[in-house]
This record gives C-alpha cells, sequence and structure tokens, in this order.
C-alpha cells in the first residue's frame, strides 16, 4: 500500500509539472514560484514515500524464497534501471532545489511532442545532465517491463473485489 500511495502521488506530480502546459496553471493564478515551492516540497515527500515503499517491496522480493526464485534475470534489470529513475529523478528534483532550470519549458513539451508523435528534439538542448539521465532511465523502464512481472500494471484484477475467495474452477461446471 505504501508503495502504491507513493506512486500514485509521484504520478499525480508528473501529470502536473509535465503534462500540463506552464500556460494552464498560470491561468489559474499559479506564478513560477508558487508552483516551485509546491514542486519542490510535495515532490519530495512524494519521492520519499514511494521510495520507502519501493525498498520495502525489493526486500520482501529478495528475502522471501518463493519470491526470489519466481524473479527473473529480466526482472532483476528492470529493478535496476527503476531504481535508476526513482534516484535520478529525486536528484533532479534535489539538486533543482532553487529553481535554476525550468524543465516546464524544455522537459515538459519535449515530452508532450513526443507523445504527440511530433517529437522535438531540440527542446532537451541544455537541459542538466541528471535530468537527461532520468529520461533515459525511464525510457529503459518503459522498454523491458512488457517483458517482466510489472507488466501486472496493465492488468488491474478488480473483478477479485467481487469474486469468491477461493475459485478451483468454473462455477458453471460444479
Ligand atoms: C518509470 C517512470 C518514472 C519514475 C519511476 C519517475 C520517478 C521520479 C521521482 C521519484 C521523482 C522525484 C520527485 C517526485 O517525487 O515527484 C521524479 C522527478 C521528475 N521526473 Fe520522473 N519518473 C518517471 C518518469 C518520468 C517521465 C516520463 C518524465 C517526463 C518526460 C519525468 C520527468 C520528471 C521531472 C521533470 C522531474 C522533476 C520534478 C521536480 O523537480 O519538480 N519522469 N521522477
Amino acid at each position: 500500500p505504501l508503495f502504491h500511495f507513493g506512486l500514485l502521488c509521484v504520478i499525480g506530480g508528473h501529470v502536473v509539472g509535465v503534462l500540463i502546459p506552464k500556460t494552464w496553471t498560470a491561468a489559474i493564478g499559479i506564478n513560477d514560484h508558487m508552483y516551485h515551492e509546491g514542486a519542490l516540497y510535495m515532490g519530495a515527500v512524494a519521492g520519499i514515500i514511494f521510495i520507502v515503499g519501493f525498498l520495502l517491496l525489493m526486500k520482501r522480493r529478495f528475502t522471501v524464497p518463493a519470491m526470489k526464485v519466481n524473479t527473473s534475470g529480466l526482472d532483476k534489470w528492470l529493478y535496476l534501471f527503476l531504481t535508476l529513475a526513482i534516484f535520478s529523478g529525486m536528484a533532479g528534483t534535489l539538486l533543482n532545489a532553487s529553481g535554476f532550470f525550468d524543465y516546464r519549458v524544455s522537459i515538459g513539451p519535449w515530452f508532450r511532442s513526443l507523445i504527440s508523435f511530433m517529437p522535438d528534439p531540440s527542446l532537451m538542448e541544455g537541459v542538466p545532465f541528471m535530468f537527461k539521465f532520468h529520461m533515459l532511465a525511464w525510457m529503459v523502464v518503459a522498454i523491458i517491463f512488457p517483458f517482466s512481472r510489472l507488466v501486472h500494471c496493465l492488468s488491474v484484477p478488480l473483478n477479485y473485489l467481487a469474486r469468491p475467495f477461493i475459485v478451483y474452477r468454473k462455477r458453471d461446471r460444479v
């Protein structure tokens, strides 16, 4: 639960910071200073919750024997790059505590250009190394996650909420 709560907070932060254009937040009266203060403090808290949750899950995965044997080589690569993505994101936020770099005029528009199939790499010129590294790390995660156990993200088992506790076979065959 801690990990998923942290994940939701971090996703929320990314939606506001990267997907929503600066002009929209400005239109509802949020200036650069307000935005940055909010992103820094809420981002740091979200990031810490996320990291603690992630470390607890990693401890469980590599200490519970049944889970350890069910962890493939590719899963381990995924965890490595996920760790790099999480820590480089956090490092980017902390290194940018003074707000010298505005990713909402570079990384944000670049990411939107990417997902609208009109990539404009020139927007990434001059982006600090830590953020470029963060981009590389999440891209590797995006490439390998469909082949790893993390693919469960795509199949939230909502029917678990309504089904009987133990199902050994289809009910109509009983
Ligand atoms: C596997 C996917 C990703 C993970 C695990 C991840 C994780 C993180 C974490 C933990 C932070 C620290 C701040 C926070 O807690 O919100 C962060 C910051 C950041 N991430 Fe990501 N991220 C991912 C994908 C992306 C993508 C797709 C983009 C945009 C193209 C992006 C752009 C940023 C930016 C700009 C920051 C700095 C936010 C700030 O300082 O206000 N990240 N990321």
